[in-house]
């Protein structure tokens, strides 16, 4: 993340902090992973914006347990100092735990039993991405099958990667498959811009990126972490 395209536009492109029903704190700390049997449905995108929205509210780090190390990847391009907070690896865990408010733990695609197991002995929410293409959502199915057969009752799906055109009904539909599969869906949803893509190449969140959609897709993320905050 280059510190010339960081410095004034986080002020001016972030609300003020954020109002929270339940503010956490390292005694009660907020941990999210994400996670989903299915690869390439915006995990580490996820994991890198709700971290950087976290940011806001306290120390967070973001623990980066996929073998691929994408989101160290991304943050790799950030001047830390600039950074809304710290990408590590599971290795590292040790040095922050009760120091930060909150904890975002990106997953490798295909977790087994036992990792997700540990993700549920661990979080206080587990965030399953997926788009509304139906093999995702099929295997998004799949997934929380297996996590409820293991004991969540933490899991719920964010639709990503969901059309731009207002009325469509691709995300309805997707709506209505999860919940029929008995699966909790966040109310709002992430939409498809190109200006994620150029997020990750620049290595910086997506409303650090010059383009007209940069704010719109931010806004979805925003939407979808007060949903997780305040519960609405
Ligand atoms: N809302 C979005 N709009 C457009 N492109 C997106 C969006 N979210 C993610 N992408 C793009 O989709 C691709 C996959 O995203 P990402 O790497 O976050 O998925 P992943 O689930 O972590 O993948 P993997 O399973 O390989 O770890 C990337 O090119 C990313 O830029
Ligand atoms: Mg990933």
């Amino acid at each position: 993340m280059s510190v010339k395209s960081k410095s004034r536009s986080v002020k001016s492109d972030r609300a003020e902090m954020p109002v929270v029903a339940r503010q956490p704190s390292p005694q009660n700390p907020l941990i999210i992973a994400i996670t989903n049997l299915k690869g390439g449905v915006a995990k580490t995108t996820t994991a890198v914006h709700f971290a950087d929205y976290l940011g806001q509210l306290g120390e967070t780090v973001l623990v980066d347990s996929d073998p691929n190390r994408s989101a160290i990847a991304w943050a790799g391009r950030t001047a830390p100092e600039n950074s809304q907070f710290r990408v590590i690896n599971e290795i590292q865990l040790a040095r922050y735990s009760g120091k930060a408010c909150c904890y975002v733990i990106d997953t490798k695609a295909r977790p087994d039993a036992d990792d997700l197991k540990a993700l549920i002995e661990t979080a206080t929410l587990i965030v399953l991405p997926t788009t509304t293409s139906g093999d995702d959502l099929r295997v998004t199915a799949q997934t929380a099958q297996l996590l409820t057969q293991v004991g969540s009752q933490i899991h719920k799906a964010l639709i990503t990667k969901a059309p731009t055109q207002a009325g469509s009904s691709e995300i309805l539909e997707a709506k209505k498959f999860l919940q029929a599969e008995g699966v909790s869906v966040f109310k709002h949803w992430v939409r498809q811009y190109k200006a994620y893509q150029y997020a990750f190449l620049e290595g910086v969140p997506v409303y650090q990126v010059k383009n007209p959609k940069a704010q719109d897709a931010w806004k979805d993320y925003q939407l979808v972490m007060q949903e997780v905050l305040n519960g609405d």
